[in-house]
């Protein structure tokens, strides 16, 4: 049972402060967990409670979160059964008591949680991804490799936020991380030669001076190539747009590139692109508010390339569901912070997984070296994992915990590559 949670505030790769839990079970075992943070954040997503007195971290600190964790909710959660996971989420949804958990903030809230998990698993003398996932659980996931930032991710003029590499060829997930790593080498030196900055973003891509997206995606396939590899064959790529961020009065007005895209010619656009480069997965192409939009392009793409709702969807279950009737999308982007609970991120993950959908967990763009969402990832076995570049030690501790996990699990384990992809 639980004896004792504690918070504290630690900071993140941004610099930022942000929660970190303890959980202490009364055979000793230590759970303990980091909360990651967004910057292109959804509108729905669950509430990141910070002080906002501008005289110290600028607004930013998490002393009433900290101090939740230590006070109602340490009493509240006191003497539960920490293996018990679905009933601890549901009491500190209840004590919350509001709709988007603001009254004791999404990061208190979710620290727990996850604190609470690991403990569960130290106690069951498992690892993370077993104790949650059951002996099956042996799927390495796709990553998501995120070599050239944009968007609210770098000052540089690039409208689109990400533009990845997924080593769909790859045999096992050591070998993926492999090739990951050399094409960003090649990049760089590309870049450079190229008279550009190797600067990197938020999320440890490259952030050049380019200014449209074609530009990013031939500097990407270029250097897939310079290193010995198929694009389409051996490397998918993947962008995360980030749409919401530059949709304004109903039109998509990229600012780097001076064009301004009606929700059809967006469509449009990216059908294009996906069309002209071997773009297996594109995430939020179309923006929150334009559900049309994202149908329209749905039906048109769909059935080609997977369509991966993060601002639309912020992991909650119930806009999935409803994503899901409506024809928005086809993928759904997990973010345990977007939601706040363990419990209710895997029910988002199911329900996915019923309909057909395909997720993928993700980071967020202000991480620590917490690596839980690698282990979440073998976990659901959701085969997909999007945490960033080949370099930043907060990007970086994922791929490792996946590489010691592929390790670990031995002849058992199994590299999803490309296939996971579309699941339908
Ligand atoms: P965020 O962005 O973590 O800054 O919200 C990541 C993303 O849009 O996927
Ligand atoms: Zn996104």
């Amino acid at each position: 049972v639980i004896e004792t949670v504690t918070a504290r505030r630690i900071i993140d790769s941004r610099g930022n402060p942000t929660v970190e839990v303890d959980v202490v079970l009364s055979d000793g075992s230590l759970g303990r967990a980091a909360v990651p943070s967004g910057a292109s954040t959804g509108a729905r997503e669950a509430v990141e409670l910070r002080d906002g007195d501008a005289a110290r971290w600028h607004g930013k600190g998490v002393d009433r979160a900290v101090a939740g964790v230590d006070g109602e909710i340490a009493a509240c959660v006191r003497g539960r059964a920490a293996a018990d996971q679905a009933g601890l989420d549901a009491a500190l949804v209840a004590l919350d008591g509001t709709p988007a958990k603001s009254r004791l903030g999404a990061n208190a809230i979710l620290g727990v949680s996850l604190a609470t998990a690991k403990a569960a698993a130290a106690a069951a003398r498992q690892p993370l991804y077993r104790h949650l996932g059951g002996p099956d659980a042996h799927l390495l996931p796709l990553p998501m490799m995120n070599i050239v930032n944009g968007g609210a991710h770098a000052d540089n003029p690039l409208d689109f936020q990400e533009f990845m590499i997924a080593p769909v060829g790859a045999d096992t997930f050591a070998e993926a991380v492999r090739m990951g790593s050399e094409i960003f080498h090649t990049l760089r030196r590309d870049l450079l030669a190229a008279g550009h900055s190797t600067g990197v973003g938020d999320e440890g891509g490259f952030a050049p001076a380019l200014r449209t997206a074609e530009e990013a995606l031939d500097f990407v396939m270029a250097a897939i190539e310079r290193t010995g590899y198929r694009p389409g064959a051996d490397i998918g790529l993947i962008m995360d747009p980030a749409s919401s961020e530059f949709f304004r009065d109903g039109v998509y007005d990229y600012a780097g590139e001076g064009v301004r895209r009606t929700p059809s010619e967006n469509a449009d656009y990216l059908a294009k692109l996906i069309d002209a480069y071997p773009i297996v997965s594109v995430e939020d192409p179309m923006a929150e508010n334009d559900l049309d939009g994202w149908r329209e392009l749905t039906a048109r793409v769909g059935d080609r390339c997977q369509l991966t709702g993060d601002d639309v969807f912020c992991t909650d279950e119930a806009l999935v569901r409803e994503g899901i009737r409506t024809g928005v999308g086809n993928s759904v982007l997990v973010k345990v912070n977007q939601i706040g609970t363990l419990t209710e991120a895997l029910a988002t993950v199911a329900t996915a997984h019923r309909a057909g959908w395909t997720a993928v967990m993700s980071h967020r763009s202000g991480e620590t070296e917490d690596t839980t969402i690698a282990d979440l990832a073998v976990a659901t076995g959701c085969g997909q994992i999007k945490t960033g570049s080949l370099s930043r030690s907060d990007r970086t501790a994922k791929y490792n915990q996946l590489i010691r996990i592929e390790e670990e699990l031995g002849t058992a384990a199994r590299f999803a590559g490309g296939s996971v992809l579309r699941r339908a």
